[in-house]
């Protein structure tokens, strides 16, 4: 008690903080929560059973550290309820020496959502051989309850060695989903999707979208400084292009408003989701049930050790009891 004393004390000084520092995006309200009301209970989301609303964002495999990510990001999972997108599994299609990397249900268990990954160029190029039953292997494979199509032009035409794509990416899809059983969900990789492209893709029977917005990784500009020994900054302009998570929320809610046709009815949220904050608003904001992801920052603690990442994610559960409890987003529903 003394010594708490004494530290009030001490850091009272240093605790200051100015008025434009402000969370505006909640009112907090001291007299209305409870710790009881901050519990959030088991629900249903991809046709299976989470306990929080936290994804892990697809990113690795095939890379030396990728076993060790992966298996971090798996056993996290299994612990707190999250659901999880697996990397890029194209090194997989020729080669199964880097299964271990990818497979995880083992360690993730049977209720929790895990999806395999591939980009759209390859689809592109399975469905104009016939081979589309490679990707139904894939996910057989991996034990995966479906496969997430990453549709990133922006990064394919900045990358040196990038994929070209011969077709519209929403026409490859509906070409897939017409010959596919498989579940299906579709991201962009850090740049987000605008009116357009949402309005089709949840047109179509697919499970969910994941947001991968503007604002946090982005892999244009990743792929600009991969090729930093060349002169590319003429090409610099194009990685400021995209939506940013609230901006797309918006717009998928007025869609959800406006068009009783739409089949894509889940959300993943994610692309420059720092904090729980970030998450709990956005996910608060849209009109489809919806949880947040992350990449980057699972990967930051995944990458050094399993309990630097249990600590970030208890950390991140924390705060979202005390938002469920005690904070209301300020936004018309
Ligand atoms: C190291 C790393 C590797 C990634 N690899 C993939 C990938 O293989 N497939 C994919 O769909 N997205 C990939 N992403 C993109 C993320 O899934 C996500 O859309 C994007 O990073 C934005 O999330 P963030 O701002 O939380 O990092 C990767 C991201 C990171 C950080």
């Amino acid at each position: 008690m003394e010594d708490r004393k004494g530290d009030h004390i001490r850091l009272a000084l240093n605790s200051q903080l100015k008025k434009d520092e402000i969370d505006s995006r909640f009112d907090y309200e001291p007299m209305l929560g409870s710790e009881t009301e901050g519990q959030w209970n088991e629900f249903d989301f991809l046709g299976k059973r989470m306990k929080v609303p936290m994804w892990v964002s697809s990113m690795t495999g095939g890379a030396p550290e990728a076993l060790h990510i992966n298996q971090n990001l798996a056993k996290a999972c299994k612990k707190f309820g999250m659901g999880m997108g697996l990397g890029s599994c194209r090194i997989l299609l020729d080669n199964k020496r880097h299964l271990p990397d990818f497979n995880v249900r083992e360690i993730i268990g049977d209720d929790l959502p895990l999806y395999a990954n591939i980009g759209i160029a390859q689809l592109e190029k399975m469905m104009k051989k016939g081979e589309y039953d490679r990707l139904e292997n894939l996910v057989s494979l991996l034990r995966a309850d479906g496969i997430i199509i990453h549709v990133n032009p922006s990064q394919e035409s900045l990358q040196e060695e990038g994929d070209f794509l011969h077709f519209r990416p929403i026409d490859t899809l509906k070409d897939f989903l017409s010959k596919t059983e498989l579940k299906i969900i579709v991201k962009e990789v850090g740049q987000g999707m605008g009116p357009r492209s949402l309005k089709e893709l949840m047109l179509l029977p697919i499970e969910a979208i994941e947001t991968a917005s503007f604002g946090g990784t982005n892999f244009a500009r990743l792929e600009l400084i991969r090729r930093s020994t060349e002169n590319v900054s003429h090409l610099e302009p194009l990685t400021h292009v995209g939506h940013t998570a609230e901006a797309m929320i918006d717009i998928i809610n007025g869609i959800v408003e406006s068009n009783a046709e739409i089949k894509c009815k889940q959300l993943i949220i994610s692309g420059g989701i720092r904090t729980h904050l970030d998450g709990y608003y956005l996910i608060s904001k849209s009109k489809l049930p919806a949880v947040y992801g992350q990449a980057s920052g699972f990967l930051r603690h995944a990458s050094v050790s399993y309990l630097s990442l249990e600590k970030y994610i208890e950390e991140q559960i924390l705060g979202l009891r005390f938002s469920k409890a005690w904070l209301y987003p300020k936004f018309d529903k």
